[in-house]
């Protein structure tokens, strides 16, 4: 064993008590004793109806429903016969309560003066944005969008976005968000499968001093579109943000002045609770990726108490939350947005990267701006240890009250870094487990009642009922390895993939009890501990976890093989040190062409093109086989303990391998 995984079995088993509210600097922990939590869980689980109606009497209804909860597996309808609007319970309700003129949205944009200080800042109270989010819902409108139209959101992280999301949900027309680091294939593959009539972007957006150009890659993809012989897209309203040379096409539509010529009153539609809200395009293990489906009524409410309970969020204490994900994942769209606004605590958005111009930026942020609640993925952290203690140490972190991770695994030694030099020692870490397909936390400490143990994600959240089963629903024993089930419904849960029920039903679904019920089953494997903690263990499909963005395999792969010169693909996850999990592709490469290092670089290149510059492989290796079982199946296995290093072949990435003398070896224990 090294010094480090020494050290970190060690920190694994180290446990944390919550801290007292005053060592952080709150006055209260909303859940403050593991009892308090103990006693609301079991609530939740036993009496969900009665649970999820206290919560639902918080927000504003049009029309209150007739049941809370009517399950029909795996369909669930959530406050059925009940009227309300997402938008209006996170921005106009502020209003209506007195409280518009109070923030509502902090911005900093990426660009710095000489001195180092942002060019760009920005507070909308709630009262300006409703302002913006009126205009931009009548813009929508006039262009014939309109309830059930589904919108492509294409933005940097600019208040914009948030705008633009809450504008849609304001008219019932459900978004589609795609992160601004997609390509041009991608937009086009999603625009296609929601048949989306109308895409919001950007002339571009700043990301690391450069600007990313936005509206070329939205023309481009509606070139793919055309081509291919179907392009839904009537209209792109573009917001210029980089001063980005673009060209104006038929189907452009100016942002700054359509919002000049909009009036500010435009009443939120009554949406039914189970009316879609969004879709959102995630990774799957075959295929395309695919549209999750999140409804209203219910999303609101779990993102908005999971938004309370696990960042203990209280109105009117200076309290300033960051969550450093982009609007373009369910990250930002459950803990930027849609959760945070109605908890009437301000919601940070910063448009750049973590290390422009210098590694200080994030930190310098919390400083500006006395962050309390500090949310961000591990893969970050890892980032910023590497980066050195000076840049925290330059700034000053008192502010913080809560951290937070999500995404992926943490492990233990970015969580005690964490914890010590960003938390002071002191504040609690929730990390926090779910998916873009539970909508909002399903397993997570609550700072102020759960202990800690670097690396776990702990217990359930309230309302969810957990468990780690085997492929019967069986329940695992303590400490046995299992997968991650659900074994009720909940208010966040997707409600289906757009356009495949038979892909819902397959994928998330398959799993039945011996009672008969089935199992909402997450694809991820993970074991409970002594205490109750679950440990989540990854994936157990083909789905790659790559610094917190989920990959299939297969998309890869299918990019790959869409390039002339490769015959065949397999990729697979690799021990990245920094991104957690890295990209391993085994290629072998055309009659004809070379496995060398331009290929290698021109296949990378073609990676980010077809998909977006996050999976671009980190290492490529070029063979004259694939290994393969007698019955033809590729071995990942083998390809992955290759690709941790666990199996030596030649050091030469560049010559050409031939891994089916390896698989020969290997064969018998596939
Ligand atoms: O494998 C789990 C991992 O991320 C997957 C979900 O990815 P995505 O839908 O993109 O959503 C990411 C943001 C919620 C999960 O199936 N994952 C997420 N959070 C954690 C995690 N793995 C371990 N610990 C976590 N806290």
């Amino acid at each position: 064993m090294t010094d480090q995984s020494i050290q970190s079995v060690l920190n694994e088993n180290r446990v944390f008590a919550p801290p007292a509210p005053s060592e952080v600097g709150t006055d209260r922990w909303l859940i403050s004793s593991l009892d308090h939590y103990n006693e609301l869980y079991t609530k939740s689980i036993e009496q969900p109806e009665q649970f999820w109606g206290e919560i639902a009497e918080e927000f504003h209804w049009f029309k209150k429903w007739d049941s809370v909860l009517e399950w029909n597996a795996p369909d669930a309808k959530w406050f059925s016969g009940g009227q309300t609007n997402v938008c209006y319970n996170c921005v106009d309700k502020q209003v209506e309560d007195g409280f518009g003129d109070q923030p509502a949205i902090v911005w900093e944009g990426e660009p710095v003066d000489d001195s180092g200080n942002p060019v760009d800042q920005r507070r909308l109270t709630y009262k300006e944005l409703q302002t913006e989010v009126s205009k931009l819902a009548n813009v929508l409108k006039s262009h014939g969008i309109g309830k059930g139209d589904i919108v492509t959101i294409y933005m940097g992280m600019v208040p914009e976005l948030a705008i633009a999301m809450l504008a849609c949900a304001r008219i019932g027309a459900p978004h589609s968000v795609i992160f601004g680091g997609f390509s041009a294939q991608a937009i086009a593959d999603r625009v296609t499968d929601a048949s989306s009539k109308m895409i919001i972007t950007c002339d571009g957006s700043w990301r690391r001093g450069k600007v990313v150009p936005l509206k070329d890659n939205v023309d481009e993809a509606i070139k793919l579109m055309e081509d291919s012989g179907s392009q839904p897209v009537e209209h792109v309203l573009c917001f210029g943000r980089c001063h980005n040379d673009i060209k104006w096409g038929a189907l452009d539509r100016c942002w700054h002045e359509s919002m000049d010529n909009a009036s500010d009153d435009c009443p939120c539609e009554p949406m039914e609770s189970e009316d879609m809200l969004f879709l959102l395009y995630t990774s799957g293990s075959t295929g395309k990726p695919k549209g999750i489906v999140h409804t209203t009524a219910g999303y609101m409410l779990h993102t908005a108490m999971t938004s309370k309970y696990t960042f203990n969020l209280i109105p009117d204490q200076n309290q300033v939350f960051w969550c450093t994900a982009d609007c373009g994942w369910i990250t930002g769209h459950s803990y930027i947005v849609y959760g945070i606004l109605p908890n009437r605590v301000p919601t940070l958005m910063f448009e750049g990267g973590p290390d422009y111009p210098t590694a200080s930026r994030f930190w310098q942020i919390v400083d500006r701006h006395q962050v309390t609640q500090f949310y961000t993925a591990p893969t970050a952290i890892r980032a910023f240890m590497k980066w050195g203690d000076e840049h925290p140490e330059s700034c000053d972190l008192s502010s913080l009250q809560v951290l937070g991770t999500v995404g992926e695994p943490i492990n233990p030694e970015a969580w005690m870094w964490y914890r010590d030099k960003i938390g002071r020692g002191v504040c609690p870490i929730v990390d926090t487990y779910w998916q873009t397909e539970t909508g909002g936390h399903v397993i997570t400490p609550l700072p102020g009642a759960t202990p800690t143990k670097p690396g776990s994600c702990t217990l359930p959240m309230l309302g969810i009922d957990a468990a780690v089963t085997d492929e019967l629903g069986n329940e695992a024993k303590e400490n046995e390895g299992g997968l991650m089930a659900i074994r009720k419904p909940w208010p966040s849960m997707l409600r289906g993939v757009y356009g495949d029920r038979q892909r819902f039903i397959d994928t998330y679904w398959s799993t039945v009890s011996k009672d008969g019920k089935p199992y909402y089953a997450a694809g991820d494997g993970a074991r409970r501990d002594e205490m109750g903690n679950f440990w989540i263990m990854g994936r157990t499909d083909d789905v790659i976890n790559v610094s917190g963005h989920r990959l299939g395999t297969m998309e890869v792969e299918s990019a790959l093989v869409a390039h002339e010169s490769v015959v065949e693909a397999a990729v697979v996850g690799m021990p990245h040190e920094i991104k957690g999990t890295g990209i391993a592709a085994f290629v072998t490469p055309a009659p004809g062409f070379e496995g060398n290092d331009e290929l290698m670089q021109s296949l990378r290149e073609h990676v980010a093109k077809d998909i977006g510059a996050i999976a671009k492989p980190d290492m490529i290796r070029f063979t004259a086989a694939l290994p393969k079982t007698r019955s033809g199946k590729i071995m990942r296995r083998l390809l992955r303990s290759i690709a941790a290093g666990d199996t030596e072949i030649t050091q030469d990435i560049t010559t050409l391998e031939d891994l089916s003398v390896v698989a020969n070896l290997a064969q018998k224990d596939e």
